[in-house]
């Protein structure tokens, strides 16, 4: 299959991942927004415990000293922020700005030279100079013009472009939920390898190290309660009922996810 057929069945099985529209009409709030408080938990942790895994390996052997690392879809910095001994510049892209405010008060803590701008990539990708380095870490299941997207990280990054991203689409373990409150399946596709073989096929010499996630899921099932009252579309007041459930159907605690790092020069 060529690129061009591996981006239209990447998009329309993203799409296959629309919520049924009664569904949506009664969600009281979105259920497919980020919390920047949660995103910033996530970053703090992967600044007191630095994770050596493949990412900020493959990330920190091609940065070079103080060199422009751009990371788009930075959320609060997560995949970013850990190699603040190293970079000299950083361009963090986000779709909001919230998780960007996130961003700035911790590059600004670490004394870390950070431009921000606000905007889906790859519609703001003019307002970036190339870099030496660009990450992209669990922003390509958000992401429906998947060959677009990598061919202008590509486009801005004269040296190595890493992605990290789920195994499974990062919503695949609520599907027993969806089916016990709503009574409606969810899809399994599109997975890393659909991700990986687009890029490839777009002529990117890409290499793959796939390991358990360095994090578990949640830290409580309080925690888990509430996200699945968001993602799921239920009233927060459900919360108690989620977490019964989710005992009942065996689902904690959650296992953690497999991680899939992507990356070429
Ligand atoms: C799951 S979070 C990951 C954040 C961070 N990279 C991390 O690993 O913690 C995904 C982030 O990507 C952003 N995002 C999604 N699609 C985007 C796009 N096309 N351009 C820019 N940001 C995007 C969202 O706003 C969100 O902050």
């Amino acid at each position: 299959m060529d690129a061009e057929e591996l981006a239209a069945r990447w998009r329309e099985r993203l799409e296959s991942w629309a919520i049924p529209d009664e569904i949506l009409a009664q969600a009281p709030v979105d259920p497919w927004s980020h919390s920047p408080e949660r995103f910033g938990t996530r970053t703090d942790r992967a600044l007191s415990e630095p994770d050596e895994g493949p990412t900020m390996t493959r990330l920190s052997e091609a940065l070079p000293e103080k060199g422009i690392l751009l990371d788009v879809g930075s959320g609060t910095g997560a995949a970013s922020l850990p190699l603040h001994e190293r970079i000299g510049h950083l361009h963090a892209v986000d779709a909001s700005s919230s998780m960007l405010e996130g961003l700035t008060v911790r590059a600004d803590k670490l004394g870390v030279p950070v431009t921000t701008i606000v905007g889906r990539w790859p519609d703001v990708a003019h307002q970036v100079p190339v870099a030496d380095v660009a990450i992209a870490a669990h922003v390509v299941y958000n992401v429906p013009d998947l060959a677009g997207f990598l061919r202008a990280l590509d486009g801005h990054t004269q040296g190595r472009v890493v992605l990290e991203l789920p195994h499974r689409h990062p919503m695949s373990w609520m599907t027993p939920l969806w089916q016990h409150f709503h009574g409606v399946d969810r899809p399994v596709r599109p997975i890393a390898e659909d991700c990986v073989a687009l890029a490839a096929a777009l002529g990117f010499a890409v290499r793959v190290e796939e390991r358990e996630a360095p994090l578990e899921r949640f830290t409580s099932l309080a925690d888990l309660a509430a996200s699945v009252c968001r993602r799921v579309c239920l009233d927060p007041a459900r919360a108690e009922e989620v977490a019964e459930t989710v005992l009942e159907l065996g689902m904690w605690p959650v296992p953690r996810d497999r991680w899939v790092t992507v990356w070429w020069d």
